[in-house]
């Protein structure tokens, strides 16, 4: 009979509850314990009522709610080994041997170096008087499993991370409603989005708005004076008889030589030489925030039922997995592999290699 702790970490993303409500459904009508860890590491590090058993009634309503309710952190206590001990010392004085993290890379990372360590966790949390023998005793190993929480969809191995459509339909609904006032005024508008080192949200959001321009960190403009090449592509829009201008920005936008491109000079080049009345938007947190789409609850749902069974089917030697979808199937792959190719995309990036970044995140990426 296992007890599994779920905690939500990092951003929050809209459909973190439906994983946390199908999580703590699958795991009581499989015969085991539930436990909801609150403020993500900084509960886990805490303790005490940070930690509490969940019966099914506890995530009645979760599944149509933005943001997570067990509440989130970006905790740097559990980033050093004081925080890891106290850590695995609140799991083992609450009888939890697995753990399912809802979050982004960097979470997931940080919870299979608590897996790694967790032998020497335990040794030293003994010799110090923290735990005894007896109560150590039965925590040989510690199960970890990763599902992806983020609007960014920044993760490799999976093509859709929780959270990253509904962030998406946020997103050109904000577009949607700009396009009016925009076309009222005959303006241009130069539209912020979140996304960090990843363009999906932008491109996407520029495909399905019919934007007139879009930036993102994986393609730099590539002519030298990209800036008069934009200005001659919107004065064309223009000509053909379009009453506005849409320019979606992605935050971690660069130019080849990676220095940022920020939508406020993006506005002046409008004004100053396609001669537009331009407005920036920055969305902000709106991106975020707000009820999970259908696509969300759905995914969220069908992997919170895989990671348990991924926790039943566990043994001390599997390599800790990660949750994703491919093809619209459910998928359950090595955690640490599918974090370093992320971790090399946004490298690659640094490095200007941006066609292996696009590999690195989709090993079926054609040009
Ligand atoms: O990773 C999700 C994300 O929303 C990014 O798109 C954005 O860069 C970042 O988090 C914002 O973080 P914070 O809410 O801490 O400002």
């Amino acid at each position: 009979r296992r007890r599994i702790g779920v905690l939500t970490s990092g951003g929050d993303s809209p459909g973190m509850n439906a994983a946390v409500r199908a999580i703590v459904r699958v795991a009581i009508s499989r015969g085991c314990e539930a436990y909801a860890i609150f403020e993500g590491y900084e509960g886990l590090v805490q303790g005490g009522n940070m930690i509490r058993k969940f019966g099914w009634g506890d995530v009645r309503g979760y599944l149509s709610i933005g943001g997570t309710l067990i509440g989130t952190a970006r905790c740097n206590t559990f980033r050093t080994r004081e925080g890891r001990l106290k850590a695995a010392c609140n799991l083992v004085k609450n009888g939890i041997d697995a753990l399912i993290i809802c979050g982004g890379d960097g979470s997931l990372t940080g919870a299979d170096i608590l897996r790694s360590e967790w032998s020497g966790l335990l040794e030293e949390l003994i010799r110090e008087g923290r735990l005894t023998q007896e109560e150590a005793a039965p925590f040989t190993h510690l199960v970890i499993v990763g599902m992806v929480g983020s609007i960014d969809n920044d993760m490799s191995s999976t093509d859709l991370t929780i959270g990253a459509v509904t962030s998406l339909h946020r997103i050109c609904e904000a577009v949607d409603n700009i396009s009016s006032t925009a076309s009222s005024h005959s303006r241009a508008f130069v539209i912020e989005v979140m996304g960090r080192y990843c363009g999906w949200l932008a491109l996407m959001a520029a495909v399905s708005t019919s934007a007139d321009f879009v930036f993102i960190p994986e393609r730099p403009p590539s002519a030298d004076d990209w800036e008069s090449e934009m200005c001659e592509i919107l004065k064309r829009h223009r000509k053909l008889g379009k009453r506005k201008t849409i320019v979606i920005v992605a935050e971690g936008a660069i130019d080849k030589n990676l220095n940022p491109i920020k939508a406020s000079y993006i506005k002046e080049l409008l004004i100053n030489r396609v001669g537009l009345d331009t407005r920036v938007t920055c969305l902000g947190h709106t991106q975020r925030g707000g009820r999970p789409c259908v696509y969300d609850r759905n995914l969220a749902t069908r992997q919170g039922v895989e990671a348990v069974e991924a926790v039943l089917r566990s043994t001390a030697d599997t390599p800790s997995p990660m949750i994703g979808i491919r093809e619209n199937k459910i998928t359950c792959q090595p955690l640490v592999e599918a974090v370093k190719l992320t971790q090399q995309a946004a490298i690659a990036i640094g490095k200007k290699d941006f066609r292996r970044a696009m590999e690195l995140r989709d090993p079926e990426f054609e040009e």
